[in-house]
């Protein structure tokens, strides 16, 4: 693929201090058209600015469109993204799901790779820190009728970022027992946008009572833990690791598949597989349920010492971020930064 490229002639200052995460974004970023009977075409970078769009843009009132989350990593001078190809095959199954047309594997991670070298100078230093990527594509029709556009964009923005919820801190989660998130033959293992929306009613609750996120049940019987907020989720009951099976309402996490590696390669035991709230309610009762955390491409390891639910809080384990928890953290972001074996071939150099 020919990517052409324009150089920004006022390059921006970096953030300095506490980076956060999703506020400040590099110097460029990537754009390509698709149009109806011509396909994907003009791969270009462009000085990072905004955008005009149509108010009638088709994005803009049906939310036709699918995201990814990505990171890059500096280690010992060379620049690192981690599983690119598994965001490239898991946005075409997302886009398949919207009816956005398919995008190339090879020309979607080649699409990174340029962006980010030629922003490599923006991926921050640290423990913590890495560049964000957030390729999404959107349905650009300028037309207010409900239908399939005949017109998209494909864009990739960089962030430098710092911890999402701060490194390893334990967070509170409200366990949502009313609204749902994904349905059987829902879109709840696409990554667009519309989940997000669904599931903002559920985040003002939880925040109302004190937690970082929700925790999403069933949309059926209201039972079996699926997902939170932005993160796949793990519990270690009575020393073995238990993650809810994947179905077709829960988002089939990178980050997850990776843990499930790690921690099967620590000797652990990993069971993916259905969980009510009830066998959680009952595992801190007897005292088995010793830790919980999130998993993502954004939170990496999300420790989670609280469930509230039904307004009790359940408290897991010591309350403090666990043993297992902080090992995963560890070994994953030491595998991301270049400073362990990568064992699995997950890191790919720029
Ligand atoms: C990610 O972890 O990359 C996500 O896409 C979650 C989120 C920030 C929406």
């Amino acid at each position: 693929m020919k990517i052409n490229i324009t150089k920004t002639q006022s390059p921006k200052e970096k953030p300095q201090g506490s980076l956060g995460f999703g506020r400040s974004f590099t110097d460029h970023m990537f754009i390509m058209n698709y149009t109806e009977g011509q396909g994907w075409h003009d791969a270009r970078i462009v000085p990072y600015g905004n955008m005009e769009f149509s108010p009638a843009s088709s994005v803009l009132h049906y939310g036709q469109e699918t995201f990814e989350g990505m990171k890059a990593y500096r280690s010992n001078g060379k620049y690192y993204l981690f599983r690119p190809e598994e965001n490239a095959k898991r946005s075409n199954y997302s886009n398949a799901r919207t009816c956005i047309p398919e995008f190339p594997e090879e020309d979607y991670v080649q699409a990174v790779k340029t962006l980010v070298k030629l922003d490599a100078d923006w991926i921050p230093e640290g423990k913590d820190s890495s560049l964000y990527i957030r390729p999404f594509f959107i349905a650009n029709d300028p037309f207010v009728g409900v239908a399939i556009s005949k017109t998209y964009l494909f864009i990739i923005i960089l962030c430098p970022a710092g911890a999402y919820f701060g490194s390893l801190n334990p967070v509170g989660i409200r366990v949502e027992d009313e609204y749902v998130r994904a349905v059987r033959g829902g879109t709840g293992r696409a990554k667009t946008g519309g989940n997000y929306a669904a599931s903002m009613a559920a985040l003002a609750r939880a925040q109302e009572e004190g937690c970082a996120q929700a925790m999403w049940l069933d949309g059926i019987e209201r039972k079996y833990i699926e997902e939170v907020g932005t993160m796949n989720i793990f519990f270690k009951i009575d020393g073995k690791i238990v993650t809810p099976a994947l179905n077709e309402s829960i988002l089939s996490g990178i980050t997850r598949d990776s843990i499930i590696t790690l921690c099967k390669d620590f000797g652990l035991t990993v069971e993916e597989r259905p969980i009510t709230i009830d066998e959680l309610v009952d595992a801190a009762g007897r005292g088995t349920l010793q830790e919980a955390f999130g998993t993502g491409t954004a939170v990496v390891i999300s420790p989670v010492n609280k469930l509230r639910y039904k307004n009790k809080d359940i408290i897991i384990g010591t309350g403090e971020t666990g043993e297992t928890s902080r090992k995963l953290y560890e070994t994953l972001t030491a595998i991301q930064r270049g400073e362990a074996e990568d064992k699995f071939g997950w890191c790919v150099e720029i």
